[in-house]
């Protein structure tokens, strides 16, 4: 099995493939303690929870906006009104909503003033929209290091990468666990930086009792059908700053002024990126949805951590003081030398095999060809001198911590937090037990 699957795809599958692990099972006292793999029973039987969820009692309001003939944004009223409940669940001044994630980062980072030749130092352990959104302003996204413990940008990495020609930090809350964003705010105050969070993970999540999306400049969400709260797709950027929404506000609806923006009188440089009054409707229905069941994962990732620490060779990710995670995926460390050299992929699939599906989404992404695309077109070339492309590319190399990163963690999906507790006992139990036969799991080829 490929173990770098699309986390997309990874979460699609989790129900079924659990599923089809879920063989009657004649309990055998002999068994009990032995691996799926080695010949015992599963730790978990039966599925997980499908995603994306629906539910009956949203249908009329949904068949409301599709008999009103009122789908486009400017149209009817329920993308405003999603934008007013957004940005008060989020305790923020403001929000947009917009057709994806990738267009809200698209979109701050622009507002933000990020432009042709610009860089922007950013978080490499991410989804590749998060490169995609600074190379669609024609910027370098810069890599901080990750800090290995906690998966997030390390910011004693960020100081030396800035050159004269950054304009923004981009953190990225990774799997809803928020960054350290104190020292990250206080780096781009003293170099006259904008942040602009990637918080496409971490709906609800919390940082020194803030919401990840407000504790920068301006942070763009995902709706995408992965998502705790999804609409297909779409996306939503939130700020403290009426003028910084006003702003995007424009940009979005093809530059069309807006509130405070005046723009040039008539058209400003914009896009079409808005959000529709399905999308807006979907998620207005959802709410209280995501609420509930970011604490029932919250309870459970907190029961993992608490307990999969005392297993000599897992290490629970490290999150800052005082923060909630959103728990998007739930991701540990993974040393294969306390599980007897077990390398990580045969660790996955003894997992796999007890009826826990798991996975390692990211990898050295900047190797996969994407970025070497683009500082080879004729119009990077044209925007950085050809040593400044050369270092760049060999600084790659220096990203020790994410390298460690990309090649430890090991995660299981959100849907599954939304389990009983029992279930997330069973994924312990599957784990203790991979370490207890660890040995003979090594040699098994
Ligand atoms: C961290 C991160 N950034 C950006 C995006 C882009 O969002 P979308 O797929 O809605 O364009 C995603 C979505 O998967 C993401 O996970």
């Amino acid at each position: 099995m490929n173990t770098n699957i699309n986390r997309r795809s990874f979460l699609k599958t989790t129900a079924t493939a659990s599923a089809a692990l879920a063989m009657p099972v004649i309990s055998r006292a002999a068994d009990a303690g032995k691996p799926a793999l080695l010949g015992g029973t599963p730790a978990h039987k039966g599925g997980w929870t499908s995603w994306p969820q629906w539910r009956e009692e949203w249908e009329p309001k949904m068949l409301e906006v599709y008999r009103s003939r009122k789908w486009f944004r400017l149209s009817g009223p329920h993308v405003p009104e999603f934008e007013k409940a957004w940005a008060e669940m989020l305790g923020a001044k403001k929000a947009l909503g917009v057709a994806s994630g990738t267009t809200s980062l698209i979109v701050g980072l622009h507002v933000m003033d990020v432009d042709a030749g610009d860089e922007v130092i950013v978080s490499p352990y991410t989804f590749i929209a998060t490169y995609n959104a600074i190379l669609a302003n024609a910027a370098l996204p810069v890599f901080a290091d990750t800090d290995p413990a906690t998966l997030t940008m390390d910011p004693k990495s960020i100081e030396s990468r800035i050159t004269e020609r950054t304009r923004a930090i981009m953190p990225v809350h990774i799997y809803g666990m928020p960054c350290d964003m104190d020292p990250i705010n206080a780096i781009a105050k003293k170099h006259k930086l904008a942040v602009v969070e990637d918080a496409c993970q971490a709906w609800l999540g919390e940082y020194k009792g803030r919401k990840c999306g407000t504790l920068g400049d301006v942070g763009g969400f995902s709706f995408q059908e992965s998502k705790h709260i999804p609409a297909g797709e779409g996306g939503a950027i939130t700020s403290m700053s009426e003028d910084i929404i006003d702003r995007c506000n424009a940009y979005h609806n093809c530059g069309r002024s807006c509130g405070n923006f005046k723009g040039t009188g008539s058209f400003s440089r914009g896009m079409n990126y808005r959000m529709t009054q399905f999308q807006a409707m979907l998620l207005l229905q959802q709410f209280n949805k995501l609420k509930e069941q970011t604490a029932i994962r919250r309870a459970n990732a907190d029961h993992l951590s608490a307990n999969l620490g005392k297993i000599p060779g897992i290490t629970p990710i490290r999150l800052p003081e005082n923060s909630r995670p959103a728990w998007h995926l739930y991701p540990f460390i993974y040393n294969a030398e306390q599980f007897n050299g077990l390398a990580r992929d045969k660790f996955m699939a003894a997992l796999r095999a007890e009826g826990v599906p798991c996975s390692s989404p990211y990898r050295e992404q900047y190797y996969d060809g994407l970025l070497d695309e683009a500082i080879n077109s004729r119009g990077y070339k044209r925007l950085w001198s050809a040593d400044r492309l050369k270092a760049y590319r060999e600084s790659f190399k220096d990203l020790k911590g994410n390298k460690q990163a990309c090649e430890t963690m090991v995660a299981i999906s959100q849907n599954m937090l939304l389990a009983d507790r029992s279930d997330m006992d069973q994924i312990l139990e599957a784990i203790r037990k991979i370490q207890a036969h660890s040995a003979a799991l090594a040699k098994k080829a």
